[in-house]
């Protein structure tokens, strides 16, 4: 999840908050202990415009809410397990 000045100002940090909250992880872990999520902030990915931006795997999603980052990881999950 990008946490740069553009991201962050339109809202970034209730994300990141979200998704740390939903994976048990904090700044300081950042790899979900069954190993299936690392999630890490960055700087800029260079499509401020695009503001709060997440990145999940090579997936672009932009203008991010919370909710729609808990979605994509319900998602993630529900298909691993259908692979399961
Ligand atoms: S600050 Fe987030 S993409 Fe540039």
């Amino acid at each position: 999840m990008c946490d740069g000045t553009a991201c962050h100002v339109r809202g970034s940090s209730a994300v990141i908050d979200a998704i740390r909250e939903r994976l048990h992880l904090t700044s300081k872990k950042i790899t979900t202990d069954d190993m299936m999520y690392t999630f890490e902030t960055v700087s800029c990915l260079g499509a401020c415009g695009l503001a709060p931006v997440l990145v999940v795997d090579d997936e672009v999603y932009g203008q991010v809410k919370p909710e729609q980052a808990l979605a994509i990881i319900d998602k993630i999950d529900a298909e691993e397990k259908g692979n399961a």
